[in-house]
């Protein structure tokens, strides 16, 4: 986008939103999806300590992963004149009319962990989110240097159908991979993000794949599902990590548990920490009238057995995730 194209519209956002109540006493309303995975309820706790932090009053709206719920809990954070709505939108589409509503409202939008494809991104405020492209991409990058040429069957368990992140880790993977024509994805299908969707298509997999001994690895846009898989692995008879492969994302502690006892290999970190940086925009642009970039990016780190897996469960299991 142009330079001066950028700067109109900074400007036309910070005069929707402008006039909102001080910084101090804010009320944020959060529209969460649910408790589908390890990282999603440590999302949630994260996001009530740093509300804490700030003395921000949180409103939490559990959605159970419907998309209709989300919609009527922001029609009711609108209705109750909140300072700021966060989103962490289950699925990618169908959001231009509850946040047209709410930019009427002149509620700003922040949307936490996930992207949506809307009209116009004045919308919202700003997105924290990581770049889960970038996720699926070094995934892929890690199968390709650690089969170094050998052929290699990959099993996929793909994240909620429809949302961001798994559209976005697939194309990642799928990039990733592009260059090695020894990897194959074989089989690919959604898995919800949870543990037992994850463990029930890992054994169908395992069941049309000779037992699993078809098998070179697993890649699963998150941990949980690759948890549930290890089990299906187990259960099948062979060793996960060494008979199959298993990439996943999230670096949640249950996966560096299953790192350090040898039955995954790598994971790629997704902070939980999506409202903090979240609250501190919202600020910002509250104290001077600013709107921050359309895009916080946080950080994603590989971590595969060479990072002592052990240590890092370790510090990581107090977490409270
Ligand atoms: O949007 C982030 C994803 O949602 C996490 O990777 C997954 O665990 C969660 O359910």
């Amino acid at each position: 986008m142009a330079f001066t194209k950028r700067i109109l519209l900074a400007t036309t956002v910070a005069i929707a939103f402008a006039g909102y109540a001080n910084a101090a006493d804010l009320t944020v309303g959060f529209s969460q999806i649910g408790s589908e995975s390890g990282w999603r309820a440590a999302e949630t706790s994260v996001s009530k300590i740093e509300a804490e932090k700030r003395g921000i009053n949180l409103k939490i709206a559990d959605a159970q992963q419907k998309q209709e719920n989300q919609i009527k809990a922001i029609r009711g954070f609108v209705a109750q004149g909140v300072d700021a709505i966060f989103i962490a939108p289950v699925v990618a589409t169908g959001w231009d009319t509850v946040l047209t509503e709410a930019k009427e409202a002149k509620i700003p939008v922040i949307l936490l962990d996930r992207t949506i494809e809307t009209a116009s991104d004045d919308l919202y405020l700003t997105a924290v989110t990581s770049d889960t492209v970038h996720e699926g991409k070094v995934a892929g990058e890690w199968l390709v240097k650690t089969v170094a040429g050998k052929d290699c069957k990959v099993v996929e368990l793909q994240g909620t159908v429809g949302s961001s992140p798994a559209i976005n880790r697939k194309k990642g993977f799928e990039e990733g991979i592009a260059s090695a024509s020894n990897i194959k994805i074989t089989r690919s299908q959604t898995g919800d993000f949870t543990r037992s969707k994850g463990k029930e298509v890992m054994e169908g997999f395992l069941k049309a794949e000779n037992g699993g001994k078809d098998i070179c690895a697993l890649y699963a846009h998150n941990d949980d599902m690759a948890v549930g898989a290890i089990q299906a692995i187990k259960e099948a008879g062979l060793k996960p990590g060494k008979d199959i492969l298993v990439v996943s994302v999230d670096a949640v502690p249950d996966i560096f548990k299953a790192m350090s006892e040898g039955e995954a290999n790598a994971t790629v970190e997704l902070t939980p920490n999506m409202a903090g940086p979240a609250f501190d925009a919202l600020k910002a642009f509250k104290d001077d009238g600013k709107a921050p970039p359309k895009w916080i990016q946080t950080e994603s780190k590989l971590y595969t057995q060479a990072d002592d897996p052990k240590k890092v469960y370790e510090e990581k299991k107090g977490l409270g995730y």
